[in-house]
């Protein structure tokens, strides 16, 4: 009958098999899926494996180091660090459509995948944490007729010029069997139970232009607000919980004067697998918390709101 470990010892004699002696890039997003990939990876087939983080400036505050520590102090699995945070604000200088950002965001990490793989002197295999509902949602909107709601950054295959074929180990999971073969291959708890956290960052959580000023405005509000989640003992009973930094300014009062900033959604949903969502019902005391620290301590934002919005028919991202 089916276990976890059976499942596991499957996927690794598949990845054997698949890889063969050949060389594989695994690129870690910061979240579990790519980290669940690369363990899984790196106990089929060892040293054969380059595993790569790509901080491509919009991270969340702390995401990067946490998972530079698991990597290296925990599991002791080389990890190559790249700061390619300047090339990807570049590319998305005066980009606003969300599909444009989505695109951009995907081929420039296959580029710098391309880069690392030739310092190695060249890679087989490109290794990613693609889920099921990644590619199912990045193909067709279900029962209907064959739409794309969103590009997701890691799904829609490799160029043709590259050598280099995909390993796609967890391409048949939900989150929750990600999270228990994570569980099964040693991750700790905490990381293990991390939020989703999408490959293109907080660039969807700023819906138009992305500029550093504003990643850094939404990284405080989304830190303070995360910061309160947890005090109140919530993240767990959370699928995801993030801020969203609206392209609005309005005007406000604070003290004597006048202000006139932008605005900052707060999103949480409870789901099974991301596909269907329902807001979570935050009692009125914890968000006028929130959002009071929000507007002292974070400059540039003087209004919060709470997005209501179950999916269908909103999306959990904003983008
Ligand atoms: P949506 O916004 O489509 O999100 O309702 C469903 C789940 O998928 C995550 N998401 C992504 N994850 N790359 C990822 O790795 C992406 O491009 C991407 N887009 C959305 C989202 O955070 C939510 O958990």
């Amino acid at each position: 009958d089916w276990t976890m470990a059976s499942f596991r010892d499957a996927k690794i004699a598949d990845i054997r098999e698949q890889v063969g002696s050949g060389r594989v890039i695994c690129g870690l997003s910061g979240g579990v899926d790519s980290a669940v990939a690369a363990v899984l990876i790196h106990e089929a087939i060892g040293e054969q494996l380059t595993c790569v983080f790509v901080d491509h400036g919009l991270m969340r505050a702390g995401e990067a180091e946490q998972v530079v520590s698991l990597f290296r102090n925990s599991y002791n699995i080389p990890l190559v660090h790249v700061d390619a945070s300047r090339d990807f604000l570049a590319g998305l200088d005066g980009v606003s459509d969300p599909e444009k950002k989505r695109k951009f965001i995907g081929a420039e990490f296959i580029n710098v995948f391309e880069a690392e793989a030739k310092k190695i002197g060249g890679a087989d295999f490109l290794a990613q944490g693609t889920l099921y509902p990644d590619v199912i949602e990045s193909v067709s909107f279900t029962g209907g007729p064959s739409v794309t709601i969103k590009s997701h950054h890691n799904v829609g295959g490799l160029p043709e010029r590259m050598n280099m074929k995909l390993v796609e180990p967890l391409r048949e999971l939900f989150k929750d069997e990600v999270r228990e073969l994570g569980r099964e291959l040693g991750l700790p708890d905490a990381f293990v139970g991390r939020h989703p956290f999408p490959g293109p960052g907080l660039a969807i959580r700023i819906p138009g232009e992305v500029t550093k000023a504003k990643c850094d405005i939404l990284r405080k509000a989304d830190t303070i607000y995360l910061e309160e989640i947890r005090n109140a003992g919530l993240y767990d009973a959370i699928w995801q919980a993030f801020a969203v930094l609206l392209p609005v300014r309005t005007v406000g009062v604070m003290g004597d004067f006048r202000t006139y900033d932008y605005v900052c959604a707060l999103r949480a949903v409870t789901s099974v697998d991301g596909m269907t969502a329902d807001i979570y019902p935050f009692d009125a005391a914890f968000l006028s918390r929130v959002a009071t620290r929000i507007v002292n301590e974070v400059q540039g934002i003087n209004r919060v709101v709470y997005d209501y919005t179950s999916k269908p028919p909103g999306t959990i991202e904003w983008e």
